[in-house]
């Protein structure tokens, strides 16, 4: 093996960087050359390959966001996208792909390696943790930091007016950010798509914790709560308590920001290393994870249907911190 390839693609997150540089070292290690392909798959499609060097990489291990840039391409669905890929794989001679992604990125990466036979690995990259295979994705730890320090700013100003807030943040179908940011910052309830939001016993909580107690309340909200989003539950709260003052931040796109904690930049040197090594052994169409502490691959197919375990085991945590 001479030459590989790899991308990042869907949304971004903290830690990609670094992930992209572990790849490098561990490909130089055995002197085989690392294509960056930019823009994700529409870079595949496109022909926007590029040698990369040291240079492109030696400093890049703090940064957020991606050097190689992301996108979410819809043309690598198609057949014809899918060939397009493969002719400039290979009109540049590349062995292997690996694919920096989500859910979405990796089922692209899975069904493009089993049409062309291409060897492709994937590394779970994405702030919502909803992968199977893998206790932790890259970023996920990040993301759950910066939802934490603006959750506690938030606090501060909710303590001094006495206000109630519905925070909400990111993670798709997933309630992982949302519960870990939120028992971590000790907020009053947390909603979260894993568990049906039985509303009555919310009000109940706000009836018993909230009025007439003088402090604030914190509601955390994840995306894709089955209740609506935060402004909906604001709503609903109001129809219960009309004289009551509420106010609704949404997080955003700070969550995918920002340097990479520790964590993130330690698994992504794990996973990167890993990747190249199971590319360079002759595997294929797997995704590299952490579970227990320990690198396993798990086939791609199973990480895109299966959902890790990690909120379920939190469950009974946050039904004795917040409802
Ligand atoms: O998948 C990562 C994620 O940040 C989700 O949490 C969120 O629902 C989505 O991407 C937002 O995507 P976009 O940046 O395309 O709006």
């Amino acid at each position: 093996m001479k030459k590989i390839a790899i991308l990042t693609s869907g949304g971004d997150n903290s830690g990609l960087n670094a992930c992209i540089r572990s790849v490098y070292y561990s490909a130089d290690l055995q002197n085989v050359n690392l294509y960056g392909v930019y823009h994700g798959y529409n870079g595949l499609i496109n022909n926007e390959f590029k040698l990369l060097k040291v240079d492109d990489v030696v400093d890049i291990i703090g940064l957020g966001g991606t050097i190689l840039k992301t996108s979410r391409s819809n043309e690598f669905k198609t057949k014809e996208g899918m060939q397009k890929a493969y002719d400039n794989l290979m009109l540049h001679n590349i062995e292997g792909l690996i694919v920096i992604g989500g859910n979405g990125s990796l089922t692209g990466a899975n069904i493009f390696s089993k049409i062309f036979n291409f060897p492709c690995i994937g590394i779970p990259g994405t702030i919502d943790n909803d992968l199977g295979g893998t206790d932790y994705t890259l970023g996920f730890d990040t993301a759950v930091n910066v939802a934490l320090e603006c959750i506690e700013k938030i606090q501060d100003t909710a303590n001094s007016h006495e206000r109630m807030f519905f925070i909400e943040v990111m993670g798709r179908d997933a309630g992982d950010i949302a519960l870990m940011a939120g028992m971590s910052s000790g907020a009053d309830a947390i909603l979260i798509p894993e568990i049906h939001t039985n509303l009555d016993e919310l009000f109940l909580k706000i009836e018993k914790n909230y009025i007439n107690k003088n402090k604030s309340f914190i509601v955390i909200v994840a995306e894709g709560e089955d209740v609506g989003d935060a402004k909906t539950v604001e709503y609903e709260v109001l129809q219960k308590f009309p004289n009551i003052e509420t106010k609704v931040t949404v997080l955003g796109h700070i969550q995918r920001g920002g340097k990479p904690t520790y964590f993130d930049r330690v698994i992504a040197l794990r996973m990167g290393y890993a990747a190249f090594n199971a590319l360079y052994q002759g595997e294929s169409s797997v995704m590299v994870g952490i579970v227990n502490n320990t690198i396993v691959k798990t086939p791609l197919e199973l990480v895109i249907t299966q959902k890790n375990e990690l909120s379920k085991r939190f469950i009974n945590l946050k039904t004795i911190f917040a409802n």
